[in-house]
């Protein structure tokens, strides 16, 4: 019997867009516009994607003229698109020619405040998150207390749903990524909060420019690669229900253009093949209460 689809959607992160071409790390390829052009017409090519996902660093400083590049390059995508916030794509104080967080919101047409949730479909909901500090945002990514008791909120009030949630930093990566990662307080609180809420079936984050795919209780934490540089790529995932369980699919789709930069590290930004591509079981209780449901249906239509 063919798995049934329940939700198919992309992960594109760390673009780092800048139409001014002074990049903030010489590894970030001199092109990442075409980068971005090659993975639209790549998401057009894709089956019924339902969404694109961008965890943050859409631009590399901050430019206005960045995101107006950004919009025009992403009126090619078949779906809709949902964005975080990311620390190169703001500035904590105004800055002629660059994005406040208050500049990204308006005109990206996003809530106010950076945190929001969308109703993907029925049944399916995205959360998405802010760990961009507001004076600083090159500092360690947080998550606020009132941001986590808004979570905890939407969790509570969601929970016959089934969630994904996204933020820019990653929250559950290990020490030796501690340059990168969200504040580990904050991280642990959030990944408990997470485990303590069983329709939650994955969190994506950017950041990092690596492949990850961690588990933490029985949750899977993907860290996406870069677009915009080494390893040029980004994820397809698929939600799946079969007869017997869930599962999330995770494809990778590398990104060509003439100028890539391969520095030394290449082969780590690579990550492991299971970073790359893979599945991962999951137990989501809405979805079996959803196919019970569905069976005395069908028994009573019998
Ligand atoms: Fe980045
Ligand atoms: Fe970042």
């Amino acid at each position: 019997m063919k798995p049934e689809s329940l939700l198919s959607f992309v992960q594109i992160s760390d673009t780092h867009l800048r139409p001014s071409k002074q990049p903030s790390g010489w590894w970030l390829s001199n092109q990442p516009a075409d980068l971005l052009r090659s993975a639209v017409t790549k998401v057009g090519l894709l089956k019924n994607v339902d969404f694109v996902l961008f965890t943050g660093d859409l631009f590399d400083r901050a430019e206005a003229a960045a995101l107006d590049e950004f919009r025009t390059i992403v009126q090619g995508l078949p779906c809709p698109y949902y964005v975080c916030v990311g620390n190169h794509d703001v500035v904590g104080q105004p800055w002629p020619g660059r994005l406040t967080k208050a500049d990204f919101a308006s005109r990206l047409q996003l809530p106010d405040k950076l945190y929001y949730s969308v109703a993907l479909k029925p049944g399916f909901r995205l959360l998405v998150l802010d760990t961009v500090p507001p004076r600083f945002p090159h500092a360690q990514g947080r998550l606020p207390a009132e941001q986590m008791e808004w979570l905890r909120w939407q969790l509570l009030v969601h929970r016959e749903e089934i969630i994904l949630i996204a933020l820019h930093h990653p929250p559950v990566a290990p020490a030796y990524f501690r340059e990168f990662r969200l504040h580990p307080g904050d991280g642990i609180q959030l990944a408990e909060l997470v485990a303590a809420s069983p329709n939650v079936f994955a969190v994506l984050s950017g950041h990092l420019h690596v492949p990850r795919r961690w588990n933490y209780r029985r949750r899977p934490y993907f860290s996406a690669p870069s677009l915009g540089g080494p390893p040029n790529a980004f994820r397809h995932f698929r939600l799946e229900l079969s007869p017997k369980q869930a599962r999330l699919h995770y494809d990778w789709i590398p990104v060509t253009v003439d100028d890539v930069r391969r520095p030394l590290w290449f082969p780590l930004s690579m990550g492991r093949l299971r970073d790359r591509r893979g599945r991962y079981r999951l137990q989501l209780p809405a979805l079996a209460q959803g196919k019970q449901k569905r069976a005395s249906r069908l028994n009573a239509a019998s």
